[in-house]
């Protein structure tokens, strides 16, 4: 079968419970009708064509626009990822070649800046004291200088679920009277339809929304959408942008199963029994964990928080996250989607049941009840030590893309203190980037960097011989 093959096939066999993407969580039921094999076809005719549609495909994605609430809906083969790049480049008004991004934003934003040369004016969210993630933003705080950007990039919610007051941002360009397009990644909430959830940025007004309806909807992994509505962005200049980045083989298996997603999103009912079991989980495990919830509303440049994903801080238990995560997966096979040092995140997607919730609230129950007679020894040693938190923002001295255009050579990482670093590097996930390449290495940075062995990193080049691209500078 080939080494990959055999790798799928011994992680499937596992049966793990799946609280990560894709949101279909493997149910056949999302994918009933659609003939995998038989319907892996390129633009035949009667088929339409992605990047000018005027049959099925554009059928199809006048009836999502319906579904989500846009006035025009772009279906994306090549991820969110492509969603971001497509944004940035569409700014047509690209006089200010500037655009505020939030700092933590994902790393297929930061290669939006390199595609399309704006300058980042970086803004940072809020870091929470009990978490230490950024889950708030504080638009009052922030000061964003609409007289001089192209655009303003926002990611609502966060991957963890909480937002920011995006209403406020917007209603302050409209106070101001400022037409500068607002971007919004909703990556991680694509499933924001119905009363079960926060307002989408759609329903808010923001111009430019991205969807990675496979993440929490039932969307083949890769398979994405780019919703557009209002006058701030020119469609035809969208339209070039998209066929500039995407595939132009793009696979009608994926088109399909966004199609099918947009149907399914409308089934309400299939979140409303999850979210009575996740209450029960609150409060069977509240007191054991910190978890983020609706109390934390309010707090922290937190505006709402998504139920559907359960963040959970282990240190209450004296217990390093992923020593937890171990106890999970081995004794119940519970997968979360990410964890860093100290927070696990369990994310719901449309495919989860109630059993699945039900499970993980079991689970977490025998790890607070089990935790002070588990061997964590090695865990407790890490706890309150060199933790990875996110350490504060490094000074920009290039733009990603001259950073990215420069000439750079590679050096110990240890001797990189003070150069500028010639490379994006982000702990996977959540894929938000520790340092952006053009930013200077500060301290923090390094040391986040020296410590972190154990972690999986993207965009490190030299993570084994722990070297590191820097600029060359002179
Ligand atoms: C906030 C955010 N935006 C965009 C992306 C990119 O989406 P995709 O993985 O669909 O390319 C991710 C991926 O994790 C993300 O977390």
């Amino acid at each position: 079968m080939g080494i990959l093959g055999e790798g799928l096939s011994h992680y499937q066999k596992q049966g793990f419970c799946s609280f990560h993407t894709p949101g279909h969580k493997g149910r056949q039921e999302f994918f009933n009708g659609l003939d995998f094999l038989g319907f892996d076809l390129t633009e035949l005719p009667g088929l339409d064509m992605l990047h000018s549609p005027s049959g099925i495909i554009a059928e199809a994605q006048k009836r999502a626009a319906g579904i989500f609430g846009a006035e025009e809906t772009f279906f994306l083969i090549n991820g969110g990822t492509v969603g971001n790049q497509v944004m940035f480049l569409a700014m047509e008004d690209t006089s200010f070649k500037r655009v505020v991004v939030e700092r933590c934003s994902h790393r297929s934003v930061m290669s939006a800046l390199v595609i399309s040369g704006l300058k980042p004016d970086y803004v940072m969210p809020t870091i929470h004291p009990d978490f230490h993630l950024p889950l708030g933003f504080e638009v009052e705080k922030q000061q964003i200088p609409w007289q001089e950007i192209s655009a303003c990039h926002v990611t609502y919610p966060s991957y963890y679920g909480a937002a920011f007051d995006l209403n406020q941002l917007l209603d302050e360009r409209m106070r101001l009277g400022f037409r500068t397009p607002i971007l919004v990644d909703q990556a991680h909430g694509s499933h924001y339809l119905g009363p079960l959830f926060p307002p989408s940025a759609l329903k808010l007004g923001a111009d430019l929304v991205l969807h990675s309806t496979h993440k929490t909807l039932s969307a083949l992994t890769q398979s994405a959408m780019l919703h557009v509505q209002g006058q701030r962005v020119s469609r035809p200049h969208l339209r070039q942008c998209l066929e500039l980045l995407q595939s132009s083989s793009p696979s009608y298996l994926l088109l399909a199963s966004l199609e099918r997603a947009g149907e399914f999103a409308l089934d309400f009912g299939r979140w409303e029994c999850l979210q009575e079991e996740v209450e029960d989980l609150h409060r069977k495990v509240g007191k054991s964990f910190r978890i983020l919830s609706q109390k934390d509303v309010g707090t922290y440049g937190i505006h709402t928080v998504d139920w559907s994903k359960i963040l959970i801080n282990t240190l209450g238990l004296g217990i390093s996250a992923p020593r937890c995560v171990e106890y999970l997966r081995e004794r119940f096979g519970i997968e979360p989607e990410l964890w860093d040092e100290e927070n696990v995140l369990f994310m719901l997607g449309i495919g989860n049941t109630p059993e699945d919730v039900r499970w993980l609230t079991k689970g977490l129950e025998c790890l607070a009840d089990f935790a002070p007679s588990i061997d964590f020894a090695e865990s407790k040693k890490n706890v309150g030590n060199d933790r990875f938190r996110t350490p504060p923002m490094p000074h920009l001295v290039l733009s990603p893309r001259d950073a990215f255009l420069a000439r750079k050579r590679q050096i110990p990482l240890r001797d990189s203190l003070g150069c500028i670093v010639g490379e994006t590097i982000s702990p996977y996930p959540p894929g938000i980037p520790l340092i952006v390449m053009g930013e200077e290495m500060t301290y923090e940075v390094l040391n986040t960097l020296l410590i972190g062995r154990e972690r999986r990193w993207q965009g490190w080049d030299g993570f084994e011989s722990q070297t590191i691209w820097i600029v060359e500078e002179g």
